[in-house]
């Protein structure tokens, strides 16, 4: 069995671009579960489906057209406040679930990233990171990554959506982000991007032993 590595985190903390560095480095299959979340946000809105009809998020979930992964909106502000949520619909995680387990029990291991993959995912990972950063300097980064879009008032915008889906990933009932006992705390505050892929290379060097 190949090792299982959960990256988990709030919005724009860069643990997205550590699982992905993870995967390269020691060859490992990625997922990025908050695209699935994404993907089904996208799927509602099309269908006009309410963010909180539970039954009906949870049908389109089990049923979802993996082609809406490579959808242009996928990455939009509008989704992503949207797949926050419906995330919070326990119909919608359970729909998800054996996906991203199955994902995870690959023979080879894998690299999931999320808010729930140390927690409820993947409780037994071999590495569990939980990576973060200062709400302002994560606000930034997605504004800059935005083109610096509106100027000091966009920033401010971006800074508010962030804080409302922070809010409502940690303070929902069904699988909160929350740091997992067993987790390692990377905090990217203070480092930029190839330091924080760095440092979460050493970690799991340090954990797992040097990719074979
Ligand atoms: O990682 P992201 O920004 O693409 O995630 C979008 C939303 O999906 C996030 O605000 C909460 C939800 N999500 C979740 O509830 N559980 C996960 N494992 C991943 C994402």
């Amino acid at each position: 069995m190949g090792p299982v590595i959960a990256v988990d985190g709030p919005a724009a903390s860069g643990k997205g671009t550590i699982a992905r560095a993870l995967a390269q480095h020691f060859g490992l299959p990625h997922l990025d579960t908050g695209a699935l979340y994404r993907a089904v946000a996208l799927a509602a809105a099309r269908a006009q489906v309410a963010t909180d009809d539970g039954p009906a998020l949870g049908r389109l979930a089990s049923g979802l057209d993996l082609s809406l992964l490579e959808d242009p909106d996928l990455r939009s502000a509008d989704t992503a406040q949207r797949a926050s949520c419906i995330s919070a619909c326990p119909e919608v995680r359970q729909a998800l679930l054996a996906f991203q387990r199955d994902f995870a029990a690959q023979a080879g291991g894998a690299v999931l990233d999320g808010r729930d993959i140390g927690t409820v995912i993947a409780p037994d990972a071999e590495l569990k990171l939980f990576v973060t950063a200062a709400p302002e300097v994560r606000a930034r980064r997605r504004w800059l990554e935005l083109g610096a879009a509106g100027g000091l008032a966009g920033l401010a915008a971006v800074a508010a959506e962030i804080r409302a889906r922070d809010a409502r990933d940690q303070d929902r009932a069904a699988a909160p982000l929350r740091m997992a006992d067993d987790a390692i705390l990377l905090d990217t505050t203070d480092l930029d991007k190839d330091m924080a892929v760095r440092r979460a290379i050493e970690l799991a060097i340090s954990r797992l032993g040097p990719a074979s």
